[in-house]
C-alpha cells in the first residue's frame, strides 16, 4: 500500500487515471473482505451516484482492531492525554480496545441498537468517545458524532435530522479550565426530538445531572453488564457507516453520508502513504473527533493500518501555550498533525513556549482546514520541525473522506503553502465560470474532481437530491468542491479558499445563511448580512452587516446580545467578530443582496468597490462604509 520514493508516487499516479477499477482493486486486496465484491465501481455524476466494491462484505472494525490482534495486540491503539496535564495518561492496547469496543458494542444491542438505526454521539475527547464510534461500527449503526461545542439547537437538530434513536454523552466536559455540562445541553436539545429512546451517560467531570428515568442509563453500570464477545455484523461495502454534518452556503447543514468499503480503504490508504507512517510511531493529530479530520486521521485511517493514535482531551492553550509541545515531549510524538489557525495562535505568545522542548522525537508535520500562510508554514517548519520534519499541507473536505491532494511526506518536493500534487486516484481539475475546464499550467479557476475516489460522499442523509444540486449540478459530469486554486508553471496545487458563501473561521465551517438565520432570531432585529474577512489567527473572522428596528440605545450590549443568541442556537464558534449597525444593505433590484460589496468594505478595500450602479440605493453603500468597524 505504501509508495515509497516519488518515481513511484508518478507511476501509481498514471496507473491510477488508466485504470482506476484495477488500482483501487489492489489496494482493496490489502484489507480483510468476508466476501469478494463483485463489482469495484459503478458511477453517474450526472445523478451524484457512486458506488465502491458492491456486494462485499466485510466490518470495518474488523479491520480496526480483530485483524491486527495476532501481531500486535500488546501495542498501544490510542494514548490518551487528559486536559488537566497533572492527571495520568492512559494507554489502550489493541487487545484493551477491542474488549471495550465489544463490550459496548453489546450494550448497544441490548437496548435495541440494530444495523442501519442512528447513534447520535456528543461527547468529549475521551477514549470512549473512539469506543463509541467503534461500537456503532462493530453492530453496523450508524454514527454521527456532533462536536462538543455546538449548541442544544445544533444538537437538536442533527438527532431530528437523522432521527436518533440514542444519544451518547458525558455528565460534563473539561475544557482548558472551563467544566461544560454536555447532559445539561442534551437534556435541553431532547425536549425538541421525538426519536430518542435511550441516553447513555458518561462520568467525566461529575457535573451534577439530572437522570430521567426510562431514558438515562450510566454508561459506567451498562459496561459492567455485558460481556466482551460480539461478533462483528457483516456489512456490504456501500452500507452506510456514519453521518457527519457539515456547513454548507445555503441552508442547514446536511448530513455527509460516507459508506463502509470507500471510506475505510480511502481513510487507510491516504493516512499510510500521505504521512509515510512507520510501524510503532506515535501519531498526533489534534483535531476533535467530531470533525472529519478526527474520524479519518484519528480514528479510522491510522486505526485500520494498526498505528499508534494520540488523543487529546484539552486546548493548545492550557495550562499554558506549550501544551501541544509538552506533549510531544511526554508521548514522543513522531507525526503531528494540526490545522494554521493554531499553529498562528501559538506563534503570536512567542518562542519562549517552545524553547526548551524536546524536540527530536518529531519525524513529520502536517497541516489541515484551511489555507497556510508562508510565515505560519515557515515557523511550523522552522521551530517545530527543526527544519528537517517534512510538512504535508493537505487539502480536503468533510465529503471527500480522506486527503485529496497534500505531498506524501519525505517524498514529494514542497513548496510553503501549496498542498502540491494530486494523490493517486485524485483528478482534479481547473474550470472557468461557464464551466469549462482550464488546462495547461499558470492558471487558476475553481476546483473539481472529474473522476470518483473510494471515499467520495454518497448521498446527503435523507435528501439526495441536495447532494446532486449542492456538488454535481454547478458543473455537469463533475465534483464541484466550492474552492478557488491555482496551478502554478510546476502544476502544484494552491487552494485559495472557498468560492461560496462558506466561511472557514478557525479551520471551522460555518456557513453565512446560518450565522443569518441565528441573528435574525435575535429580537429587534430586521435583517443581516454576513461575509468573511481576513483574520490574523482564525484565517477568516465573521462580519455582520445588521439592520434593527430602532436604533441601538447601547450598541455594545446589542452586540453581546447578538453574540449570545447566535451562540445559544449555532455554538460558540460561529459568535460573530464584529456586528455593524447599518440602516440597510446594498440590494439589487431584484432584492439580491450584494455580498461582494460588503466582503469588500470588510476588508477594508473600499475604493473597490465595482459596479454599485444595479443597487436599488445606491446610498446605503457610502452610510457603510462611513461606519465601517
Ligand atoms: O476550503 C477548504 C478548506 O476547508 C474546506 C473543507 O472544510 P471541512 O469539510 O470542514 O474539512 C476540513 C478538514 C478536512 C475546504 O473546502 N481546506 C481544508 N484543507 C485545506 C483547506 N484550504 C486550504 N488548504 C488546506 N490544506
Amino acid at each position: 500500500m505504501r509508495i515509497k520514493t516519488f518515481e513511484e508516487y508518478k507511476v501509481a499516479y498514471q496507473q491510477s487515471v488508466d485504470d482506476p477499477e484495477g488500482f483501487w482493486a489492489e489496494v482493496a486486496q490489502q484489507f480483510q473482505w468476508r466476501k469478494p465484491w463483485k463489482k469495484v465501481l459503478s458511477w453517474d455524476f450526472q445523478e451524484a451516484r457512486t458506488k465502491w466494491f458492491e456486494g462485499g462484505v466485510m466490518n470495518i472494525t474488523e479491520n480496526a482492531l480483530d485483524r491486527h490482534l495476532a501481531e500486535r495486540g500488546d501495542q498501544p491503539a490510542i494514548i490518551w492525554e487528559p486536559n488537566n496535564p497533572e492527571d495520568q495518561a492512559v494507554t489502550l492496547t489493541y487487545h484493551v480496545l477491542f474488549d471495550q469496543v465489544c463490550r459496548f458494542a453489546n450494550v448497544l444491542k441490548k437496548h435495541g441498537v440494530k444495523k442501519g438505526d442512528r447513534v447520535c454521539i456528543y461527547l468529549p475527547m475521551v477514549p470512549e468517545l473512539t469506543i463509541a464510534v467503534l461500537a456503532c461500527a462493530r453492530i453496523g449503526a450508524v454514527h454521527s458524532v456532533v462536536f462538543g461545542g455546538f449548541s442544544a439547537k445544533s444538537i437538536a437538530d442533527r438527532i431530528n435530522d437523522a432521527e436518533c434513536s440514542m444519544v451518547i454523552t458525558s455528565d460534563g466536559a473539561f475544557r482548558g479550565s472551563k467544566v461544560i455540562p454536555m447532559k445539561d445541553t442534551v437534556d435541553e436539545a431532547l425536549v425538541q426530538c421525538s426519536t430518542v429512546e435511550k441516553v447513555i451517560v458518561l462520568t467525566r467531570t461529575r457535573t451534577p445531572v439530572h437522570m430521567l428515568k426510562g431514558r438515562d442509563l450510566w454508561w459506567e453500570d451498562e459496561v459492567k453488564q455485558v460481556n466482551s464477545v460480539c461478533p462483528a455484523e457483516p456489512m456490504d461495502a456501500e452500507d452506510m457507516l456514519f453521518i457527519l454534518y457539515t456547513s454548507g452556503s445555503t441552508g442547514k447543514p446536511k448530513g455527509v453520508v460516507h459508506t463502509c468499503g470507500g471510506y475505510m480503504i480511502y481513510a487507510t490508504y491516504t493516512f499510510a502513504n500521505v504521512f509515510q507512517y512507520e510501524p510503532g510511531e506515535v501519531h498526533f493529530c489534534t483535531a476533535d473527533i467530531g470533525w472529519i479530520t478526527g474520524h479519518s486521521y484519528i480514528v479510522y485511517g491510522p486505526l485500520c493500518y494498526g498505528a499508534t493514535s494520540l488523543v487529546f482531551e484539552g486546548v493548545p492553550t492550557y495550562p499554558d501555550a506549550s501544551r501541544f509541545w509538552k506533549i510531544v515531549e511526554r508521548h514522543k510524538v513522531n507525526i503531528l498533525y494540526t490545522a494554521p489557525t493554531a499553529i498562528r495562535s501559538l506563534m503570536g505568545f512567542g518562542l519562549d513556549y517552545v524553547k526548551g522542548h524536546d524536540f527530536s522525537s518529531l519525524k513529520k508535520l502536517g497541516s489541515v482546514g484551511e489555507p497556510i500562510n508562508e510565515e505560519a508554514w515557515h515557523w511550523y517548519k522552522t521551530n517545530i520541525g527543526g527544519d528537517h520534519c517534512p510538512l504535508v499541507d493537505t487539502w480536503w473536505q468533510t465529503e471527500n473522506g480522506g486527503i485529496m491532494i497534500s505531498p506524501l511526506a519525505g517524498i514529494t518536493p514542497e513548496k510553503p503553502t501549496f498542498a502540491t500534487l494530486p494523490l493517486p486516484g485524485i483528478q482534479p481539475v481547473l474550470v472557468d465560470e461557464s464551466g469549462k475546464e482550464i488546462e495547461g499550467n499558470g492558471v487558476s479557476g475553481n476546483l473539481c474532481i472529474k473522476f470518483p475516489w473510494p471515499g467520495i460522499i454518497r448521498t446527503t442523509y435523507g435528501d439526495h437530491e441536495r447532494c446532486r444540486q449542492t456538488y454535481f449540478s454547478t458543473y455537469p459530469g463533475m465534483y464541484f468542491t466550492g474552492d478557488g486554486c491555482l496551478r502554478d508553471e510546476d502544476g502544484y496545487y494552491r487552494i485559495t479558499g472557498r468560492v461560496d458563501d462558506v466561511l472557514n473561521v478557525s479551520g471551522h465551517r460555518i456557513g453565512t445563511a446560518e450565522v443569518e438565520n441565528a441573528i435574525n432570531m435575535h429580537l429587534g432585529v430586521v435583517e443581516s448580512a454576513v461575509v468573511g474577512y481576513p483574520h490574523d489567527i482564525k484565517g477568516q473572522g465573521i462580519y455582520a452587516y445588521v439592520i434593527t428596528e430602532h436604533a441601538p440605545q447601547d450598541p455594545e450590549m446589542f452586540r453581546k446580545d447578538i453574540s449570545a443568541t447566535v451562540s445559544r442556537i449555532i455554538g460558540p464558534i460561529a459568535k460573530p467578530d464584529k456586528v455593524q449597525f447599518v440602516s440597510g444593505l446594498p440590494k439589487t433590484r431584484s432584492g439580491k443582496i450584494m455580498r461582494r460589496i460588503l466582503r469588500k468594505i470588510s476588508e477594508g478595500d473600499v475604493n473597490n468597490l465595482g459596479d454599485t450602479s444595479t443597487l436599488l440605493d445606491p446610498a446605503v453603500v457610502e452610510e457603510i462604509k462611513a461606519g465601517k468597524l
